[in-house]
């Protein structure tokens, strides 16, 4: 990456400070192939570990390595050149210690050349994220339902549904505000707590299934493209880039079935 991409892109305080003004977009994104067409529209692209379920077929992202997040990260930053790459710390890369999450986290950086991560956690990780925001590592929060604890939390549920656990997410948020996050994923919590956490907290809030009040938004892509058979409740999907991707399929295998591949405006001629 040059000098020159480095200086274009949008950077972690130029998040922060959208707080309250211009809502922020976002999409997770993991490859060559579809990074640079989410590039040029967002203002931040999050590597997530979400890797783990919609590109590598895992069952949850509890399995997604840090060397796995290093590659697609630095697909992702090798392929866009405008928007702010987060990428996700995979689950038993950071929760251990602070010096851990910062090995971890460096190592991250240093290989892909992204300008955040992401970990999940609230006022347990607080210290962690201080650690590492005080040693030049701007980190986005996540709190809410957090995929890396889908064992202890029971499945994939949405959070929120009594006044204790209200209470506990909104002081997840305000701890990792505190701590030096500069912005916070609030994935899965009931109506209006991301509303009262968006109003409470000076950070941008990034919503998925959360509310419209956020500040920003984010879904997966493979959800919201159509590439996922099965979806949270809560996606709208925008495209259908899984049926295009049938067809154009079946359509290959027609023409090699009936010997009509390829057809003759496709292949070389002789130059003499
Ligand atoms: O891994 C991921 O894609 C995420 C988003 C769902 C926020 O954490």
């Amino acid at each position: 990456m040059s000098a020159q991409n480095l200086a274009k892109r949008r950077t972690a305080p130029e998040i922060l400070a959208r707080k309250g003004g211009e809502p922020i977009v976002s999409l997770t994104a993991y490859s060559a192939a579809l990074a640079p067409l989410v590039d040029p529209v967002v203002d931040f692209i999050l590597v997530g570990d979400s890797l783990g379920m919609v590109e590598h077929g895992m069952e949850s992202t509890l399995g997604v390595s840090l060397d796995l997040m290093i590659a697609h990260g630095r697909a992702v930053v090798n392929s866009t050149a405008e928007a702010l790459i987060v990428v996700d710390m995979p689950f038993g890369s950071y929760e251990a210690s602070p010096e851990d999450a910062f090995r971890a986290a460096a190592r991250v950086m240093a290989e892909t050349g992204c300008g955040a991560v992401k970990l999940e956690g609230g006022a347990h990780m607080a210290p962690t994220i201080a650690f590492l925001a005080d040693r030049g590592i701007p980190v986005m929060a996540h709190v809410g339902l957090t995929p890396q604890a889908v064992n202890a939390l029971g499945g994939f549920r949405s959070q929120g549904h009594d006044a204790a656990a209200r209470e506990k997410i909104l002081g997840d948020a305000m701890a990792v505000a505190g701590a030096g996050a500069f912005a916070v994923v609030i994935e899965g919590v009931v109506e209006p707590l991301a509303e009262e956490i968006t109003r409470t907290v000076a950070i941008p809030t990034i919503g998925i299934g959360a509310s419209a009040a956020c500040d920003g938004q984010i879904l997966v892509l493979n959800d919201m493209l159509g590439l996922t058979a099965r979806v949270p409740k809560f996606v709208k999907r925008y495209g259908a880039i899984g049926e295009a991707v049938s067809e154009a399929v079946k359509a290959y295998a027609g023409e090699v079935r009936g010997r009509t591949f390829p057809a003759a405006e496709h292949t070389y001629k002789p130059r003499g």
